[in-house]
């Protein structure tokens, strides 16, 4: 079971965990498709050496359509969808430690909750005719501590991203009881030194990555509704 192959798609794998995963699945021998907004700029992909690097950007519906196109015209069948790619209020101009609820902007919340929850619904909904031809396949969706509603309330800096993260998690577990020929898990990848989880962060890209490699690869359709940790434990909603 551990020595087959997959096919999957990591999006925003130009840095960070999806370029960490994507490095550490393409080193275990599966056909991995690095999904990101600039080609051209995804040097240190390209250096990883995946089957593919397609055009995507989740937060613009033609790119996503184009996408799912391509990748048809690439594989007949996905077998993992991993979607990572994910902003915090910082990339829209804010600061994320001053968007509580009396001080967000209104048109940041609609913005990042369209990117970070609804570009990954648009991104599968692109591709699950090629997941519903995969071998046990699997769409792991990026979410975070801070989608759920008790880490959520105990951290409560950045309504769009908490807000956004809790809408990606009612949207997988959504999909898991409408899909039933599709495993839909949510995640939680850790708080992590990336450009988004700053030198801070509790864990190693590597270790997160690794961790959460060897959970999805042993994902099936038993746990699609659930939320888990990077290391496969449940996390609380
Ligand atoms: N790091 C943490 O502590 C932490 C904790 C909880 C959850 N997460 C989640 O984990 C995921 C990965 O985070 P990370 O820490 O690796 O972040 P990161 O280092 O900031 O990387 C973000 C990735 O997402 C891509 N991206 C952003 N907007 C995009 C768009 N519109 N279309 C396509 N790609 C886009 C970026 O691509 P470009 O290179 O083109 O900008 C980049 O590859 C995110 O969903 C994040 O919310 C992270």
């Amino acid at each position: 079971m551990g020595m087959d192959k997959k096919r999957i798609v990591i999006t925003g794998a130009s840095r960070g965990i999806g370029l960490e995963m994507a490095r550490i699945l393409i080193s275990q021998g599966h056909t991995v498709y690095g999904a990101v907004r600039n080609p051209e700029g995804a040097t240190d992909l390209q250096e990883a050496g995946p089957a593919g690097i397609l055009q995507l950007d989740i937060s613009d519906q033609d790119s996503i359509t184009a996408f799912g196109e391509n990748l048809a015209n690439t594989t007949n069948a996905l077998d993992i969808l991993v979607n990572n790619a994910g902003i915090t209020s910082n990339d829209l101009g804010a600061d994320r430690r001053q968007c509580n609820p009396w001080q967000v902007d209104n048109e940041i919340v609609l913005e990042e909750t369209r990117i970070n929850a609804l570009g990954p619904m648009m991104v599968t909904r692109s591709v699950i005719g090629l997941l519903e031809a995969g071998d046990n396949p699997v769409v792991l969706n990026t979410s975070s501590q801070l989608g759920s509603m008790i880490i959520g309330a105990a951290m409560p800096f950045d309504v769009a991203y908490n807000v956004s993260k809790a809408a990606l998690n009612m949207i997988t577990v959504m999909s898991a009881s409408t899909n039933k020929n599709v495993s839909f898990v949510a995640l939680h990848p850790g708080w992590v030194k990336t450009d988004m989880g700053t030198d801070a962060a509790e864990m190693e890209v590597a270790d997160s990555a690794g961790a959460i490699v060897n959970s999805l690869l042993a994902l099936t359709i038993e746990d699609s509704g659930r939320f888990i940790r990077w290391d496969g434990t449940d996390h609380p909603w």
